[in-house]
């Protein structure tokens, strides 16, 4: 599917983001939004290493690019980078590279690889996206080492995390438009690992017109992406299709369809009732069936959006949580609560602060805060609402309900009236000892680096509405500042603002241990840090964009593909 025409077309839908049709209405951007910044090749050298041993230096390539692992110089954590080229996302508009970085920026959700950076080099049209690392392989990888399929309630438990990671995305008006078992990561090898959407490469923006390009991986394609050019029209449901494809293939570890011809393989998804051979099917149950039933239905209309896909039976009977015993639910609450209470009365930078030191944080540290998250997440829509955050609250805990509202409202940092998910891991970090030794954390620093995005040594008020992505008007941003900056000179250095988030956040001592594991956030690494970073940025700029240019060159592997993003191998 992946011809110059596809392609071509592909940046047509594009299009419409620059402003040409009317972007649809959508739940406000994630907060992270404006933490994630352009940045320049100079700095790409400065900050990351590629990792250089042969195994597991590539993690992979398709049809969009190369990926590669790489390591943050500073705190030694490692990350996926992928490069993109305008060459291989055939395009010949730097703009619409940017389209897939900007679209998956804005999503703030457990199971989508997050963007922490991004580097254009529009010399070489490039574009280096540095994202959350995934280890534990993809979900193709994961039915080969097993050699035999998924059981029912971990089908259940994994769709229900891809829906609400659907759901999000289409909230926030985005449609992915190629989910597949290729494009699903394992976060780590660990059982029980958390699922990953990546690959945005031929996400939209959803406008008010319908999309009309004929793109995606052939077995995932839903009927109406194979109509005629003049008859194409469709929206997001595709999105629902590919993910009844995924379940089928993870309970049968067959396709639907399929056929060596892509002319009768066309017809078939066009056409043909879905199948289950006794073979594989036999010993299923008649929900799951159901369930796949309805996401493959060939009317979009009548396939179920991903609010009316979670509400099914066979999604909620089996993807229910494993109730945590009453005495660990309400002593993992009692410390949630002492970390909320704390961000409360906090002042605002602080709170942004802490946000961006959550968004910066590894997620496998953040374990514990991710499944109370997810809990509370009651209608997965990936967002938390005031009346799920009130319920789980009222039945743990004995504060009272005007407070939970209050502390709501505290956490809900830009007002949408719903908390994000980095939101409320700012807002249960906020107690960690990772303060203790605020005065050289790393962290800190960084928190600071990617507040003032333009390294001119303090903070300002436009610093603080960038990082917001324009949800905070300019007074309350001037307030914000002068709180911290000695006379209100509207700047704050960096010594001021590591003082505003000790004052704080005074180290509380844990009641429990339940969240020790998540509140070990910062290890002392910072030794030796300063004379890194003094050494990293004296380097001469020149020498810097040399080695930039061999990096790229060391990055770029690119193995052209004959089928979109990858394999398709099941
Ligand atoms: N965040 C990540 N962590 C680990 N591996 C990744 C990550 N993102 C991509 N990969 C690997 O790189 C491959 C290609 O990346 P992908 O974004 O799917 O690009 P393409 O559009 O070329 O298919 C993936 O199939 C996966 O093996
Ligand atoms: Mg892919």
């Amino acid at each position: 599917m992946a011809t110059a025409t596809h392609a071509d077309a592909h940046a047509l839908d594009k299009a419409a983001d620059l402003g040409i049709c009317g972007i649809r209405r959508h739940s406000s951007d994630a907060l992270v939004a404006g933490l994630v910044h352009e940045l320049s090749m100079g700095e790409l050298e400065r900050k990351y290493d590629r990792i250089k041993s042969d195994v597991g230096a590539e993690l992979g390539s398709g049809t969009c690019g190369s990926v590669a692992r790489v390591r943050r110089r500073d705190t030694g954590e490692e990350f996926a980078m992928k490069v993109v080229s305008m060459k291989s996302m055939g395009t010949s508009n730097f703009e619409t590279l940017r389209m897939e970085v900007q679209m998956q920026k804005r999503l703030d959700h457990p199971n989508i690889a997050k963007v922490v950076e991004y580097f254009s080099d529009e010399e070489n049209e490039s574009m280096f996206i540095v994202m959350e690392l995934c280890t534990g392989g993809s979900l193709v990888d994961e039915m080969e080492r097993r050699g035999r399929a998924y059981d029912e309630p971990e089908a259940a438990a994994l769709m229900s995390k891809l829906l609400s990671a659907t759901r999000y995305c289409h909230e926030h008006g985005v449609a992915h438009r190629d989910i597949k078992l290729d494009n699903i990561l394992y976060e780590s090898n660990a059982p029980g690992a958390e699922p990953k959407l990546i690959d945005f490469g031929y996400a939209c923006q959803l406008t008010e017109q319908s999309m009309t390009s004929q793109l995606g991986t052939p077995s995932y394609m839903a009927p109406e992406l194979w109509e005629r050019r003049a008859a194409r029209h469709y929206d997001e449901k595709v999105d629902l299709w590919a993910l009844g494809v995924v379940d089928y293939m993870l309970l049968s570890g067959h396709r639907p369809w399929h056929h060596e011809s892509m002319n009768k393989k066309r017809r078939m998804i066009m056409h043909d009732p879905v199948a289950y051979p006794e073979t594989y099917w036999g010993h299923r149950s008649f929900e799951c069936k159901d369930f796949i039933n309805r996401l493959l239905q060939k009317d979009p209309a009548a396939r179920p959006d991903a609010e009316a896909a979670l509400a099914h039976r066979w999604v909620k009977r089996h993807a229910r949580r494993q109730p945590l015993s009453p005495e660990v639910e309400h002593g993992q609450l009692c410390d949630v609560v002492d970390s909320l209470e704390a961000f409360a009365n906090a002042d605002k930078l602080a709170k942004i602060a802490l946000e961006v030191i959550a968004f910066s944080l590894p997620p496998a540290r953040l374990e514990a805060l991710r499944q109370i998250f997810q809990s509370m997440d009651t209608d997965g829509s990936g967002t938390l609402s005031l009346d799920e955050f009130r319920k789980t609250m009222a039945l743990h805990t004995d504060v009272p309900p005007v407070r939970i509202a209050e502390i709501f409202n505290e956490m809900d940092l830009v007002h949408h009236g719903e908390i994000d998910y980095t939101e409320f891991l700012a807002a249960t970090i906020a107690t960690s000892d990772c303060f203790a030794d605020g005065e050289s954390s790393v962290r800190v620093r960084n928190a600071f680096s990617m507040l003032d995005s333009q390294n001119k040594g303090y903070i300002d008020a436009n610093d603080l509405t960038t990082a917001c992505s324009g949800e905070l008007d300019e007074n309350s941003a001037i307030r914000m500042v002068n709180q911290s900056s000695e006379g209100e000179c509207g700047r704050v250095d960096y010594p001021q603002f590591r003082e505003t988030l000790r004052r704080a956040f005074p180290v509380l001592p844990l009641r429990r241990t339940s969240l020790s594991a998540t509140n070990a956030v910062c290890e002392p690494r910072e030794a030796g840090y300063h004379s890194r970073y003094a050494a990293a940025t004296s380097t001469p700029p020149q020498k810097v964009i040399g080695r930039a240019k061999a990096f790229l060159a060391a990055c770029t592997p690119f193995k052209p593909s004959s089928s979109p993003g990858g394999s398709g191998s099941l």
